[in-house]
């Protein structure tokens, strides 16, 4: 193969301040270990020589602990853009230091061929394979894709790729590679069911593209999930219920079942209790990442089959997988972040989705990202993909959080992702409310029965005060984030006083 072998520092080496980095990868699954570190300690040796260096990092989605950690703590970002997991990125977003874009995934690729994200000069992605056919270079990716397609077809100066041997080449066949075409000329994208496969197994590019290649041998870096909690199984028995009683209304067909789970360890556990539950038929899920209990769900035939856009696993969960590959090949997939989160396949697939929430207000807003309205906590991710476009659209939360000092379910949000003519249903450990059909009021009902028993009696007084300002939806405005501003200057949301913000 005509591609020098170099080391990591010497890809770094090529880097230079300003430069934008496009990364692969999704999530920790499939992202570069190795040469990012390399860039991170390039920066801290030009800062000691008192000189800048700062790049800007666009990936798939978030990406693992050597990126953005490593980065941000040798102070080498600049921009950083669409979605973040890591707690000290996370610090750098909300101290200003890192100027970030929290961005729907479907839209993160289109973006950077159109330019809108910055011109990208450099890729690095991981391959568990790289092999030259007629002179051409098929790149076989890890447990992650990201945008590394579009990453590998733009950057200007060139591609580094890491040839990671933990993985194992058994993952050959288990990538569908299809790029969107521009949006004025772009062909139905024809997916009808998870598994079928639209593209090809490998991303293929002129060998010129590629810098160099690194080897290395280096375990992914998903963290293990929190175990399930009697909060997250009484929320996973109510999405069940709630979806038997859809299947037997007739609104879904029980052999068309195809969920969308989002990220967390909420997430994951209210999957794992729809698995248990033996009313829920089995079922099939189309989503982009997939964690652990839905492995474990296709493992015992209950998942029939899974398209997703990683697989962020643990690393032993990972291995296992790979041992038992023959297993898993026809009933998984990986796809690229713009057709796992692509929203004419949601819509098509007839998809429903299960993301979490920070925060839901009583007319059915959801803010998935801020915390108290300013601090960001990951990004949007893929939640807004899925809310807009699946059939069925569902929210879950813990009905309280800080040790119940904080309801999660209140009068306004302090920030919204997701709109009321999204989100179709929410569940917390009290219940679901199903939202569809209802006017703004009755909604409002809806959700205070499913907030925390130590809450409803003060959400109810809002209403009950709020009602005498009219309106559609009845908001007293100077006391809407009366909840919030209780918690920030008391410690205990239980603690508001309306009479404080209302004068009767
Ligand atoms: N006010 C203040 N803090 C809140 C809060 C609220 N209303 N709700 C949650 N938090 C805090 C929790 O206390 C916890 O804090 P800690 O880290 O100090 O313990 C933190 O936020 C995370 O909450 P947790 O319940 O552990 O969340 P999770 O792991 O289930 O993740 C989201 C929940 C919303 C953060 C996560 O799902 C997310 O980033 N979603 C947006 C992206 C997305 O949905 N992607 C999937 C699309 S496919």
């Amino acid at each position: 193969m005509n591609i020098p072998e170099i080391s990591a520092a010497e890809a770094a080496s090529f880097i230079q301040d300003g430069e934008w980095i496009g990364v692969g990868g999704f999530g920790p699954a499939g992202s570069p270990k190795v040469i990012t570190p390399a860039i991170a300690a390039r920066a801290r040796q030009l800062h000691e020589q008192g000189l800048p260096f700062k790049v800007n990092v666009v990936t798939g989605a978030s990406i693992g602990a050597t990126t953005d950690g490593e980065l941000s703590l040798a102070d080498a970002i600049d921009r950083r853009l669409p979605f973040s997991v890591n707690a000290d990125l996370r610090r750098a977003f909300n101290s200003g230091r890192v100027r970030y874009t929290d961005l729907n995934l479907s839209d993160n690729a289109t973006f950077l061929r159109q330019g809108l994200t910055g011109p990208v000069d450099w890729g690095i992605i991981e391959a568990c394979d790289v092999q030259e056919v007629r002179g051409r270079i098929r790149i076989y990716l890890t447990a992650g894709i990201g945008i590394a397609p579009t990453i590998c077809h733009m950057a200007r100066k060139g591609v580094f790729i890491e040839i990671n041997t933990w993985h194992s080449t058994r993952l050959i066949g288990m990538h569908d590679i299809y790029e969107i075409e521009a949006p004025w000329y772009r062909s139905p994208i024809r997916i009808t069911q998870p598994v079928e496969m639209i593209g090809t197994p490998y991303i293929e590019v002129d060998p010129e593209r590629i810098k160099g290649y690194v080897m290395t041998h280096c375990p992914d870096e998903s963290r293990p999930m929190t175990p399930a909690t009697e909060v997250t199984q009484r929320i996973g028995q109510h999405v069940a219920d709630f979806l038997v009683d859809n299947i037997r209304e007739g609104y879904i067909n029980p052999r068309r079942l195809i969920l969308q789970s989002g990220v967390g360890s909420g997430a994951n556990a209210v999957l794992g209790a729809l698995g248990e539950c033996s009313e829920v038929p089995d079922f099939n899920i189309y989503t982009e990442v997939l964690q652990e209990e839905p492995l474990r769900l296709i493992r015992e035939g209950r998942v029939v089959s899974a398209s997703t856009g990683a697989l962020t696993i643990s690393p032993e969960h990972l291995q296992a997988l790979y041992r038992d590959m023959a297993e898993f090949r026809g009933r998984l997939l990986l796809r690229p972040s713009e057709i796992s989160n692509c929203p004419e396949i949601i819509a098509r697939l007839g998809i429903c989705s299960l993301n979490t929430a920070i925060e839901v207000d009583i007319y059915g807003h959801v803010n998935s990202t801020k915390i108290l309205g300013t601090k960001m906590m990951n990004g949007v991710g893929g939640s807004c993909d899925f809310t807009c476009n699946a059939m069925l659209a569902t929210f879950t939360c813990g009905s309280t959080t800080k040790d119940g000092k904080i309801s999660s379910i209140v009068p306004f949000c302090s920030h919204v992702d997701h709109t009321e003519h999204y989100v179709d249903a929410v569940a917390t450990e009290y219940g679901v409310a199903d939202l569809r059909g209802k006017c703004a009021m009755d909604k409002a009902r809806a959700l205070v029965a499913i907030a925390h028993p130590d809450y409803r009696p003060l959400l109810n007084d809002y209403l009950r005060l709020a009602e005498r300002y009219g309106g559609h939806t009845h908001h007293v405005l100077n006391a809407a984030f009366a909840m919030h501003d209780t918690y920030r200057r008391k410690g205990d949301m239980r603690l508001t006083d309306w009479s404080e913000y209302i004068k009767e």
